[in-house]
């Protein structure tokens, strides 16, 4: 064995590789619940990066659905669905999902990573293609390393790229099987909204599947918050694979994913991440559950984080910020290079809001960006004091 060889000491230097280029994630400590207003390392702050959109990770309904399931079925499932843990509260979750979007079939995972990184994979294979927005999420581009299929990229949002791409895979000998396009519904980065009916559109010229990551589209946009499907009012047949998570709007944990039932029988029997780990608690399949509830029953959620979004907006374009391709309680706060956003996070931090600044490599070099996300209990005081902040920074950095 070559003297040089040692387990783990390519740990720490890959650490301090990261440290040493400004790279590693300093983690900040909550230690209230996740609210507009809560404390972060000792100090209170306002919140502007959580993706509790609608605050339902607080909400009373939600938390004592949680509580009391907790007492009556225990802690933990026991098992993986697939073996003794499959409950009745995770069945009646999925019914209810696939009954609020109005499917004919839901399946719910224990989160969107897992819903995207276990079912991807099974889609396409050897002889099949994946075609993908070049922004989409990383778990997307994690399932399909997974396959042996080929891969396409299209350009962001570019429907005339993606024309192109299709017609190049329709000259492929011999012509592929299956061939899926992959997109983010909402773009977590930017907050602007897929092209989906287009997409949809071009799909069905070839033949081909469409899958949508809407986690951060649901209980934002469509009918009661019920995601990106319904915000075009397009149907099943045009997009094949719904995926989301519980994890953000719904404000508890979880993924899932939407379609016919099909997709459902074919995803529980081949997810291997379905297969083969544990099933969500009975708790949070209550709470999520529960948290459907509310979005059925109580509309004021959505319709107030979309005001409190469209007044930060305008707040901010009104003194002159950059605020990208915003279409959604995603708001991005443009700021040029990586050290000119830290800068700015760092600034605001000082006054009391809480918002992560988005730099080299998760965007491009001259991307950088302060990534605002903005609720439902936000109140125009916490939006004022956000706003304030911004200007002085901004002013001071020169990006006003
Ligand atoms: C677009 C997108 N897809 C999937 C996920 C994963 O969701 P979850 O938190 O449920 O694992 C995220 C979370 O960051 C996301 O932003």
């Amino acid at each position: 064995m070559p003297n040089e060889r040692h387990p783990t000491k390519y740990l720490g230097e890959e650490y301090q590789r990261l440290v040493s280029e400004n790279l590693n994630w300093e983690l900040k400590e909550l230690q209230t619940a996740n609210e507009p207003f809560c404390t972060v390392d000792g100090r209170q702050v306002t919140m502007l990066c959580a993706n509790n959109y609608l605050n339902l990770a607080t909400h009373p309904k939600v938390v004592d659905a949680m509580i009391e399931a907790t007492k009556k079925f225990g802690a933990g499932a026991g098992s993986d669905r697939s073996i003794s843990g499959n409950m009745t509260l995770h069945e009646e979750l999925d019914r209810r999902l696939a009954a609020f979007k109005r499917a004919p079939a839901s399946l719910t995972y224990q989160t969107g990573f897992m819903a995207n990184e276990g079912l991807v994979p099974q889609l396409c294979g050897r002889g099949d293609l994946f075609v993908s927005d070049e922004l989409n999420h990383g778990s997307i581009i994690d399932g399909v390393r997974l396959t042996h299929a080929d891969r396409a990229i299209f350009k962001h949002k570019n429907v005339e790229d993606l024309t192109r791409v299709m017609d190049e895979a329709e000259k492929h000998k011999p012509p592929y099987r299956h061939i899926w396009i992959l997109t983010d519904g909402v773009f977590s980065m930017d907050g602007d909204l897929a092209p989906l009916p287009e997409i949809a559109k071009i799909a069905e010229e070839h033949g081909a599947g469409v899958y949508v990551d809407d986690a951060h589209g649901e209980g934002v946009l469509g009918e009661g918050g019920r995601g990106i499907v319904s915000h075009f009012s397009l149907n099943r047949d045009q997009v094949q694979v719904e995926m989301g998570t519980f994890s953000k709007a719904f404000g508890v944990i979880g993924g899932h994913i939407t379609g016919n039932e099909d997709l459902r029988n074919f995803a529980y029997n081949k997810s291997r991440s379905w297969l083969l780990s544990g099933g969500v608690p009975p708790g949070v399949a209550a709470a999520c559950v529960a948290a459907i509830e509310v979005l059925e029953t109580e509309p004021e959620h959505v319709k107030k984080v979309w005001e409190n979004r469209n007044y930060f907006l305008k707040a901010m374009q009104e003194l002159g910020f950059d605020t990208g391709n915003s279409e959604t309680p995603i708001v991005p706060v443009m700021c040029g290079e990586s050290r000119t956003a830290k800068k700015l996070a760092d600034f605001i931090w000082q006054k009391s809001i809480f918002a992560l600044p988005i730099v080299f490599p998760m965007v491009a070099r001259d991307k950088a960006r302060i990534r605002v996300q903005l609720c439902t209990k936000h109140t125009q005081e916490h939006l004022d004091t956000a706003v304030e902040a911004f200007k002085e920074g901004g002013k001071k950095l020169g990006l006003i």
